[in-house]
């Protein structure tokens, strides 16, 4: 349980990736009411220097005792990393909060986009799970669709920049973006195929349906969020030659009629979205516009005249803010408010 102070020592765990990097970097923005700022790595960047506030802060190999101290643990350092280190960040007594997969779907784990269900982060028991990119951006502009006119079914459609699969990936398509300008060879590392000047239709492996992992995380953690386990939900999550920013088309159908005047009204005054709509005006959001920024962006609002009480939202979000990093800092505010 986290105990107000006047300041925390924080720590992020995976400092030096694309996720972590954007954590000191909101830290630093909003003013978080941190005394020290621990930073962690693997022995590939541990040593590396990451400036904060006037100083530069030295980052540090990540081991068992690593957290004795720390009030507030930010992991972004992915699944195998959670699972073996958040347990022992909260037995020296830090929250976690944790931005990778694995303790999204467990049943004590609240699972929170404040806009969404911020009242869940009370009932944590050490670790708090940060969603999905994707998933994050959906549930904020849905969430308050839902709550007038009850959502039904809703149909995705992502196109997901190459910063959602980390540092590697973002100089992945540098360089081959490079090579094929200079008329050289595009080699693939990360992706199984060349991600420049194409897309890939699959995000993490397939199951047995067809579905591939993001596609399920989509499904599976906007049910939890929303606190509704009978909406239908299904997805294809594209990976597209993009820096940084998801797109989604989305299509919901709604027990209740929404008009799209009414759907632009309600998003008008909902936390955390800004309306981008005027398409006569070629007024839409796009992702080199909304990169950088905190807001998630709902344009293309318009009316699904293939069905009776249907509607059709064009959504695009910063992923290593909103969809990560924000999120996660987002969360550590709401538990200092709280905190007795
Ligand atoms: N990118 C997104 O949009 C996004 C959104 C939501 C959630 N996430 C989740 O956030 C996590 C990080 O993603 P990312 O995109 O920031 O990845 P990334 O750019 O590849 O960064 C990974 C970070 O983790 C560190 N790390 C890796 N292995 C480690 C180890 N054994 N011990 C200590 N530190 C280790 C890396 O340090 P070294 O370089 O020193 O190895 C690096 O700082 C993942 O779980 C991802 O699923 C990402």
């Amino acid at each position: 349980m986290l105990k107000k102070k006047d300041l925390y020592t924080v720590a992020v765990v995976g400092a030096t990736g694309a996720v972590g990097n954007e954590m000191v970097e909101i830290l630093q923005e909003r003013k978080f009411p941190v005394s020290e700022l621990r930073l962690f790595a693997s022995e590939r960047t541990a040593g590396e220097r990451m400036a904060f506030r006037d100083r530069e802060l030295t980052v540090e190999l990540l081991r068992r005792e690593s957290f004795l101290g720390v009030d507030i643990a930010l992991f972004s350092a992915g699944e195998e990393i959670s699972r073996e280190f958040a347990p022992i960040a909260v037995s020296a007594g830090a929250v976690v909060i944790d931005n990778s997969a694995a303790w999204r779907m467990d049943p004590l784990v609240p699972l929170v986009v404040p806009e969404v269900n911020r009242e869940a982060a009370a009932s944590h028991q050490g670790i708090i799970a940060n969603p999905n990119c994707s998933t994050v951006q959906l549930v904020v502009a849905l969430k308050p669709l839902h709550d007038a006119a009850r959502i039904k079914r809703i149909v995705i459609s992502s196109y997901q920049s190459v910063s959602g699969t980390g540092k590697e990936a973002i100089d992945e398509l540098m360089e081959q973006t490079r090579a094929l300008l200079a008329f050289r060879e595009a080699e693939s590392q990360v992706y199984p195929f060349q991600i420049a000047f194409n897309l890939l239709p699959q995000i993490g492996s397939f199951d047995e349906q067809g579905y591939c992992t993001e596609e399920k995380k989509l499904e599976l953690e906007t049910r939890k969020i929303m606190g509704d386990p009978t909406l239908k939900i299904t997805a294809t999550t594209v990976r597209v030659p993009v820096f940084r920013a998801h797109s989604e088309s989305v299509n919901i159908e709604t027990e209740e009629r929404l008009s799209a005047n009414e759907a632009r009204a309600l998003l008008a005054t909902a936390p955390g979205v800004l309306v981008y709509d005027d398409p006569q005006r070629s007024v839409y959001p796009m992702p080199l516009e909304v990169a950088g920024t905190d807001l998630v962006y709902v344009g293309r609002i318009r009316e699904d005249t293939s069905l009776a009480h249907g509607l059709h939202l064009w959504i695009v979000a910063d992923n290593l803010r909103k969809g990560a990093a924000l999120n996660a800092i987002q969360i550590a505010e709401e538990l200092i408010k709280a905190a007795p």
